[in-house]
């Protein structure tokens, strides 16, 4: 395995969008456990592809306390169940170092992914899973957690990373 290098906002590579997994081979499984021992190092809940500047459509997750459930979800996409309910959460992001920012979705979604044998399956998630889930989602659209705050706050924090590199 090896750790991957992370690319921060705004990296205009963060703003591909990514392409579906066609191939179930090896390659794809030893990228999940590149992506899997980068988001750990890092600390992570989530990582997509994207991130690691792979244009596929793969993500990563881990939101158990003893970092010991690692989820891998290919070519996942929800649908919402209802807008009635919603989530706040203060969000991070390792494209967005050292920022965290509340961000309001809807917590009621249908979700389908593959996972790395190409199966298909079905799950309706709750909470912290369920924001996470559309969180990494919206990175293979090449969407980022700052396109939910005011242009304001975005533009502070773009002056504020581009100032550490
Ligand atoms: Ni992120």
């Amino acid at each position: 395995m090896s750790i991957m290098k992370i690319l921060t906002f705004p990296d205009p590579r963060l703003r591909t969008v990514a392409d579906p997994v066609e191939k179930f081979d090896k390659s794809l499984k030893k990228l999940t456990d590149d992506m899997l021992e980068t988001m750990y190092s890092e600390n992570g809940i989530g990582l997509a592809a994207t991130q690691v500047n792979v244009h596929k459509r793969v993500i990563v997750m881990d939101i158990s306390e003893e970092r010991n459930e690692p989820r891998v979800y290919v070519n996942p996409e929800f649908e919402i169940k209802s807008n009635k309910s919603l989530f706040t959460f203060s969000e991070g992001c390792l494209s967005v170092p050292g920022f965290n920012e509340e961000i309001t979705r809807p917590d009621q979604i249908i979700l389908k992914w593959q996972n790395l044998d190409g199966d298909r399956l079905e799950d309706e998630p709750e909470g912290l899973l369920t924001v996470c889930i559309q969180h990494e989602i919206d990175h293979l659209e090449g969407k980022l957690m700052v396109d939910y705050l005011s242009t304001l706050k975005r533009d502070r924090i773009r002056n504020k990373l581009n100032k550490r590199i």
